[in-house]
């Protein structure tokens, strides 16, 4: 486990490392009382932060970016030890969360309105709108474990950007890492209420879910999210809730590349992204060359103690987990799938796995594994190939392996996703891009920009009798 048991009486969260089972850190859990000062706060001082000139946002969010680029070493190791991701994805992922906040600090400073002429027509004359966003209110931002910084970052930098406060409630399995940001946010300038992180067991959300005076819900992690917006019908909600990516390699591609990408990235994190490669639909013409390359591809990958600077591949975030995905890989070879690489469990660790004549109907193929396992499929033509991506529940992110520009503006238009990557993994994802999914992937965008538009609703201001 990467976080011990918690009951009704814990007064702390105990991390451990996913690894070896050692104790990384301790978080302390709110008391009710405290819960009710941060929410109050934030609260309170809405109107303060949402007036806050842009330099100030700005200069806070730069300063938050500078402080997570000077301690990125520390601040990785603490992902790697809360979370139990190698090395090079938690340095991957610190460098990221520099460039949201930089991202942040400038999308601050140019984040205004505009004017809209009103004398179109006779009643209009003599009348401008001006119309800006404004936040929507205090901010309940609930973070995943498989980003325990990105995914916080990506929550808590546009809500500061914009001038709305933000409560964190980070996973349990990962609150350490949150909780440093809160240090470094602590730093800066931003009145009191602009940020709190709460460390609460998942059983204590649902009242900060329920709270009026947090209007927005912004919330990464499971299904679970659906409840919350059927619970909170008039909240405004957003939710990041995952897939099962696919990618499509045609003839045209080249195949090396391709094979390397899709091994790498169907397990990279130990395969727990949102965005990691689950599907991969082969065009018949170059199937037989494709698969063993992937395959060879996957056995390179260096596996095992997520300290070592070389390890792509390391456990997942507990023991539960791996065996989750082990059941679902023995239930896909029980029914007939062939298993061409992996398929073993060592505590909390699982083999990169790969996986070919898997029935359609198995979970490795129709649910969202967040796991190291890639399932291979022959395909006819294009046709086919993107009738199968859009055959699931889900629509997040795809990948297009092709040279063909054609076919590239086809996928845009036909593929049921919210991004579409063309010579690249669906795993790609620039943080000032627009990211969210579609169909039970979720609703709403994330991406600094966009984000920012999200925590926000415009509003209008009519100046009368104005000599245009
Ligand atoms: C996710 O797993 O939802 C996020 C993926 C990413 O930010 O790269």
């Amino acid at each position: 486990m990467s976080a011990l048991p918690l009951n009704a009486d814990s007064t702390e969260i105990t991390v451990t490392h996913p690894w070896d089972g050692r104790v990384v850190g301790t978080a302390p859990i709110p008391s009710p009382d405290e819960v009710a000062k941060a929410v109050g706060a934030a609260w309170e001082a809405r109107s303060t932060v949402a007036a806050l000139p842009a330099h100030v946002r700005a200069e806070a969010l730069g300063h938050v970016s500078r402080r997570l680029a000077e301690r990125s070493e520390e601040i990785a190791r603490l992902i790697t030890g809360e979370n139990g991701k190698p090395l090079m994805w938690s340095r991957a992922e610190v460098a990221r969360a520099v460039s949201v906040f930089r991202l942040a600090a400038e999308e601050a400073r140019r984040f205004d309105g505009r004017l809209q002429r009103l004398d179109t027509d006779p009643a209009g004359e003599g009348r401008i709108a001006l119309v800006r966003r404004a936040p929507r209110g205090p901010v309940l931002a609930i973070t995943p474990f498989n980003f325990p910084l990105n995914l916080v970052a990506h929550k808590v930098a546009p809500a500061i950007a914009v001038g709305a406060p933000v409560i964190v409630k980070p996973a349990p399995a990962t609150p350490l890492t949150a909780l440093l940001l809160g240090e470094i946010l602590a730093e800066t300038d931003l009145p009191t209420g602009s940020v709190a992180v709460l460390p609460l067991p998942n059983e204590r959300a649902e009242a900060l879910v329920d709270d009026p005076r947090l209007p927005v819900v912004s919330f990464t992690g499971g299904p679970v999210g659906w409840a919350i917006r059927e619970r909170v019908p008039r909240k405004h909600v957003t939710l990041e809730l995952g897939g099962n990516a696919a990618v499509v390699v045609l003839r045209d591609a080249d195949l090396e590349r391709a094979a390397e990408r899709v091994a790498l990235f169907s397990n990279y994190q130990a395969g727990q992204s949102c965005i990691g490669v689950q599907r991969v639909y082969v065009e018949d013409a170059v199937y037989d060359a494709f698969a063993p390359r992937v395959v060879e591809a996957v056995g390179r990958l260096v596996t095992g103690d997520p300290w070592q600077d070389a390890t792509q591949v390391g456990p997942l975030v507990d023991e539960a987990a791996a065996r989750r995905v082990s059941e679902w890989v023995d239930e896909a070879v029980a029914a007939g799938a062939t298993l061409l690489a992996g398929g073993r469990r060592d505590g909390a660790s699982y083999q990169p796995t790969v996986l070919a004549d898997v029935p359609d109907d198995a979970r490795v193929v129709t649910e969202e594994v967040f796991g190291p396992v890639l399932v291979l499929r022959r395909v006819a033509d294009v046709d086919e190939a993107f009738a199968r991506v859009n055959a699931g529940r889900f629509g997040l992110q795809a990948g297009v392996f092709t040279r063909d520009l054609q076919v590239a503006f086809r996928a845009q238009r036909e593929l049921e996703v919210g991004g579409v990557v063309i010579g690249d993994v669906p795993s790609y994802r620039a943080d000032q891009m627009p990211y969210g999914g579609v169909k039970e992937s979720g609703t709403g965008r994330e991406g600094v920009r966009s984000a920012m538009e999200d925590l926000t609703e415009e509003r209008v201001m009519v100046l009368t009798g104005v000599a245009l």
